[in-house]
């Protein structure tokens, strides 16, 4: 079996855009791979984070995984601190990269470019710890959104790096990028990224929103004058961000969709848009309470630790080997 790999930051509360761009997929692919999904809380803290907050945005992002439908019997959950591994492999991976490598990251050019002040040194290198990640388990595939390929894309030349210089080590891994929703938009602003750091909050929705405000957003989501559904990511981003959303959660194709819209206008689409959204909100979150009081996050977290460990464990000692940081 192909082993596949992905992680998701605890910041904030996890949007739309998390379930469709990454976890939607992760559940699709978890009977054919061997997955291991990750809480990313090393990343988390490249950026300051209140302690209460994460504590609980972790437990969430756990219960979430649960709620969405992964199966703890078939993947392996784990935190990404408790496997000491990933800040060991993580300075390595930080060695072989080249400064230039990491200016050229959207995340830190944006901000620098910004003149954003206290950019700590970790929100730089923070590519690197990625990379470590991915490369502990010896990952096929990656399965991401759009805005995390280019941090593959180093990781696979990091990867050389290392089996040219001191032999084959490392799996080369791939990003797997869905054909659809691999990138949600915000509902007010249809041209950027829907994301957990969004100021206006009318444009994100948030899977532990009320399923009635939700739907309040969707119906209010910013769109054109065009009134045609039709898809359209150029003249029409706001429809067309709003047919991937409904596509995603129901699983009929665009182009079906589009069909049944023919002479129709926004307003009733927008309605099946909010519904679908609404029953997708109200599933997950009575999952979720239902999880968190079952006690299986704890238990799923202990043995997905256990499990991740012992590989990560194996495989550093190779990579310390191969350095020369093992001399006897
Ligand atoms: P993070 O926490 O920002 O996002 C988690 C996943 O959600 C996807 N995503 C989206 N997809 C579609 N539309 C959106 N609006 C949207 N917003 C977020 C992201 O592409 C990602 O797949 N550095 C990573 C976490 C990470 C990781 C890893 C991932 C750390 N190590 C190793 C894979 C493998 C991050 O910050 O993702």
């Amino acid at each position: 079996m192909k082993k596949m790999l992905s992680g998701i930051k605890p910041t904030g509360r996890l949007t739309l855009g998390n379930y469709i761009g990454a976890i939607r997929n992760f559940v699709n692919y978890q009977d054919n791979y061997e997955l291991y999904v990750f809480i990313a809380n090393m990343h988390a803290i490249t950026v300051a984070q209140d302690k209460t907050e994460l504590k609980k945005n972790t437990k969430d992002l756990i219960a979430l995984y649960l709620a969405c439908g992964l199966d703890p019997n078939k993947v392996t959950i784990f935190l990404q601190s408790d496997v000491h591994e990933h800040a060991e492999l993580g300075w390595i991976m930080t060695c072989s990269t080249y400064m230039g490598e990491l200016q050229r990251m959207t995340q830190y050019k944006d901000k620098a470019a910004k003149g954003e002040i206290g950019i700590t040194a970790g929100l730089f290198t923070y590519p690197s710890l990625m990379a470590a990640d991915i490369l502990l388990y010896d990952a096929d595939y990656v399965p991401v959104g759009v805005d995390q390929k280019q941090h593959v894309e180093l990781t696979r030349n990091l990867a050389e790096r290392f089996n040219h210089r001191y032999g084959d080590t490392f799996t080369v891994p791939e990003p797997l990028i869905a054909k659809v929703g691999a990138k949600v938009y915000s509902l007010q602003d249809p041209t950027k990224k829907m994301s957990k750091s969004e100021e206006n909050p009318k444009g994100t929705i948030d899977l532990l929103d009320d399923p009635n405000i939700a739907k309040k957003k969707i119906m209010s989501a910013v769109t054109d004058s065009i009134g045609i559904v039709q898809y359209d990511i150029d003249t029409q981003p706001g429809i067309a961000n709003l047919l991937t959303i409904l596509s995603s959660l129901t699983n009929e194709s665009i182009e079906s969709i589009t069909k049944r819209y023919e002479g129709k206008g926004y307003g009733e689409f927008k309605k099946e848009v909010a519904n679908a959204v609404f029953e997708f909100l109200t599933n997950l979150q009575k999952n979720y309470v239902d999880i968190l009081k079952s006690g299986l996050v704890e238990q799923v977290i202990t043995e997905g630790n256990m499990k991740a460990s012992k590989l990560a464990a194996k495989k550093l000692r190779k990579v310390k080997r191969k350095i020369g940081f093992e001399i006897f």
